[in-house]
């Protein structure tokens, strides 16, 4: 049977700009870049990613009144995801994220929050009238929506999976009360313990730190290019990642934490599903964009056996 899960987060159209060299302070280039708009969003980024990997998908969050929140919505609906919590906001524009995306595809990302400032207790509520096995969140909405949502979790003995970024002074993690699977990167590791992952000395540190906060099954960190590092209370294990060209890393994180997900509720085997994450995470850098890098999971599947294949 499929996983009902139920995404509370933020939804974005990317401007995004693709050049070789981002400019210095005071400086103005003119230059061969090229642009697009493409959907994001870390919330609807996961919400597509769980719908393409074959979950059932219901999203909460909030589009502005304009023709980005027309397009958004209607990507999703395609995407087959339940967009009954995705509240027209009468007030805010839609989320609007400036992306600037290098060479190496590295990117540089600045979020006009929009709408999604004005995600409230009411859509929340009435999102967990769907009765979702699971309900996965990120810190891209105000954090009050993060704390009321976790709550509900917590009070329905629903699974809670976050992704936590992008992290602010807003965000504190003991009022999260539990949680099955909390997946920072680097960056947000080290702004939520004060420990940057650089070794497997500082990966275990931080991760034993996390676990004080709050109640956490397994901390999965994203280490980029050095794979994951999986933390359950007592043990870890390192899980590698692939190496591909990278041609953008946009939405990479989102892929990967809403990919472990949905790989965990399928089997329940964490090590497993981080495999199946660095899968389609890798993939996902070989595409541009964030939305238009999701894979399906027959395309994972498919990627799973070329890595294999070159491994022999
Ligand atoms: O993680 C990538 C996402 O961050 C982008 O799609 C952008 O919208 C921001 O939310």
């Amino acid at each position: 049977m499929k996983s009902r899960v139920l995404v509370v987060s933020s939804a974005n159209m990317d401007f995004v700009q693709r050049m070789a060299k981002i400019p210095e302070a005071g400086q103005t280039i003119v230059t061969d870049c090229t642009y697009s708009y493409i959907p994001g969003g870390k919330g609807a980024n996961s919400a597509v990613t769980f719908a393409r990997l074959g979950a059932d998908t219901v999203f909460c969050a909030r589009v502005g009144r304009d023709q980005n929140g027309t397009t958004l919505r209607r990507i999703y609906e395609k995407e087959g995801i339940d967009t009954r919590f995705v509240v027209e906001d009468p007030e805010s524009a839609t989320g609007l994220a400036s992306i600037i995306v290098e060479e190496d595809g590295a990117n540089r990302i600045v979020v006009y929050p929009g709408a999604n400032s004005n995600v409230d207790e009411n859509e929340i509520e009435e999102a967990f009238t769907t009765y979702p096995d699971a309900v996965y969140m990120q810190f891209e909405i105000p954090f009050e929506a993060v704390r009321i949502a976790a709550n509900y979790a917590y009070e329905k003995n629903i699974p809670l999976f976050v992704d936590a970024g992008p992290v602010s002074d807003a965000v504190s993690l003991e009022q999260l009360r539990r949680v099955e699977i909390l997946s920072p990167n680097e960056s947000e590791c080290e702004a939520l313990t004060g420990i940057y992952p650089d070794s497997i000395e500082n990966c275990l540190k931080a991760c034993i730190r996390l676990c004080s906060m709050v109640e956490i099954k397994y901390v999965v960190l994203k280490l980029g290019k050095r794979g994951a590092f999986v933390y359950d209370g007592k043990y870890y294990h390192i899980v590698q990642g692939y190496r591909v060209d990278a041609v953008d890393t946009t939405a990479a994180g989102d892929i990967f934490t809403a990919a472990l997900t949905y790989a965990y509720l399928k089997k329940g085997d964490v090590l497993e599903a981080t495999r199946f994450a660095n899968l389609a995470a890798a993939l996902s850098v070989t595409r541009e964009g964030a939305y238009s890098s999701i894979p399906t999971l027959a395309e994972v599947k498919e990627f799973s056996k070329q890595m294999k294949s070159k491994d022999r």
